[in-house]
């Protein structure tokens, strides 16, 4: 399996002081920084567009996972490449030709990767596989931080690791000290968490006791 890899959600976060929100889990260990992007259609919430996302660049030194919960991301995935997304992932759900934006992602000099509902099927990425970087497997509903994490979507880990072979698999939503460990076991390496990291009053020590899931 592929290193495990944390990636603190900054929706949790203090939006007053992103930037610092952001230097903080970095200084704590920090892999990646995921960053949520929601419309308000797509999702029942409405975040961050592409000039925050620019200008949370020059304060972020690691990979920019820029997760696009949005009807139409077609429209918008240059603005997040030209806005400094190092990967970009939208949702299957979403997308009319998804193998043709994996491309398009690609050409702008992003890493691209295909999200899943919890109620969408990891059958509906078996012809897409080949073409992205990685798979983000949603554990909760898009929308909201603070939610609790679908244990049923432990055997869709599992099918995704076969599929996916030593490429990054990242689950999102309701990932703590407790539920670490599960998908771990199940076959994910990039573990998003929110509401955990950013609720604690370590992020060091919420950044370890996450990356402990791993060393079990
Ligand atoms: C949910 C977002 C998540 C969210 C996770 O729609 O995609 O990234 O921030 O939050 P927690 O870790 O609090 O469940
Ligand atoms: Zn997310």
């Amino acid at each position: 399996m592929p290193k495990l890899k944390i990636a603190p959600s900054i929706l949790a976060s203090d939006f007053g002081r992103l930037a610092e929100e952001i230097e903080g889990v970095v200084e704590a260990g920090a892999d990646w920084i995921h960053v949520d992007v929601m419309d308000g259609h797509f999702a029942p919430n409405i975040t961050i567009g592409p000039p925050v996302v620019a200008a949370l660049r020059r304060y972020c030194n690691v990979l920019m996972d820029v997760h696009l919960m949005i009807t139409d991301p077609d429209a918008y995935v240059e603005d997040f490449a030209n806005a400094g997304a190092d990967l970009i992932t939208f949702h299957v759900e979403a997308a009319r030709h998804p193998h043709r934006l994996i491309t398009k992602i690609k050409q702008l000099g992003c890493q691209a990767g295909l999200v899943l509902n919890p109620g969408t099927s990891h059958d509906e990425i078996e012809f897409l596989v080949d073409a992205i970087d990685m798979v983000l497997l949603m554990t909760v509903n898009p929308g909201f931080g603070g939610q609790q994490f679908i244990p049923e979507m432990l055997p869709k880990i599992r099918h995704v690791r076969d599929m996916l072979g030593d490429r990054d698999l990242e689950v999102d939503g309701g990932i703590d000290q407790t539920t670490a460990p599960l998908v771990v076991e199940a076959g994910a390496n990039v573990l998003v968490a929110g509401s955990y990291i950013y609720g604690s009053d370590s992020y060091l020590e919420a950044i370890e006791s996450l990356k402990a899931a791993g060393r079990d």
